[in-house]
């Protein structure tokens, strides 16, 4: 398929998704709010060239790495995975957050929201600041330096770690937390997870796989 089509393809399929996510979740205003504020911020700027940009100047070899969870997606994840009002959410590499504003404003949940560049952080804050959003914070850091021990449901997405970087974050978890990774379980990798269920789920690229794992006592 050539790059114009591809393009089609995806513009269609995140317009799909947003319309249903205006129906099944717009209802709840909070979330709404939020999520336009949000989208707004990116109308001139979009979040692919934002990140475009960051690698390109960290001279990364490869620049074109972003992408995001559409929100019917994470819907039937954050089902699957059976995540609860009572969990702390925290999202290791949060993109620009519309994922992170959903767990927080839709399921209820204490969220962090973790990101390595700048602007989208600053974004984020800018409309929990407006907003008065309470239990949902952004941190500009490396997730794998960052203080996780408060969370206990971890969302991994469109992110490769290598041996070393898995090893450290099975290091930092605590025994009973829940890490949910697409595309690879952490359990290939390490012993220290335990896969409890893996499942299809759909996203822009195509059909993607889904894996829950609990970090095990060994
Ligand atoms: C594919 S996007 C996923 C965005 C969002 N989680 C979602 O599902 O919609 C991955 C994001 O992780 C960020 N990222 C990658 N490695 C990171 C790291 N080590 N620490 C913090 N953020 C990271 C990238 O900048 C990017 O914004």
């Amino acid at each position: 398929m050539n790059l114009v089509l591809l393009n089609l393809k995806v513009s269609f399929l995140n317009l799909y998704d947003y319309l249903r996510t205006i129906i099944h979740f717009y209802p709840n205003l909070n979330f709404a709010k939020a999520d336009i504020a949000l989208l707004s911020l990116y109308f001139f700027d979009n979040p692919f060239s934002i990140s475009k940009r960051f690698h390109r100047l960290r001279e990364d070899p490869e620049i074109y790495v972003y992408g995001e969870t559409p929100i019917m997606t994470l819907n039937k994840i954050a089902k699957e995975a059976q995540i609860k009002d009572s969990d702390t959410v925290y999202e290791l590499g949060a993109g620009r957050g519309r994922a992170a504003f959903w767990f927080n404003r839709v399921l209820g949940c204490n969220t962090v929201a973790i990101e390595e560049i700048p602007d989208f952080v600053s974004r984020g804050d800018q409309v929990i600041r407006k907003q008065n959003i309470q239990n949902l914070k952004f941190i500009h850091d490396d997730f794998i330096d960052a203080d996780l021990s408060k969370g206990n449901v971890f969302y991994l997405y469109g992110i490769f770690l290598d041996d070393v970087a898995i090893t450290k974050l099975a290091n930092k978890l605590k025994d009973g937390d829940t890490v949910i990774s697409v595309s690879y379980p952490l359990s290939d990798y390490s012993d220290k997870f335990r896969l409890a269920k893996h499942f299809p789920a759909k996203f822009t690229w195509g059909w993607g796989d889904v894996y829950i794992q609990t970090k095990d006592k060994i």
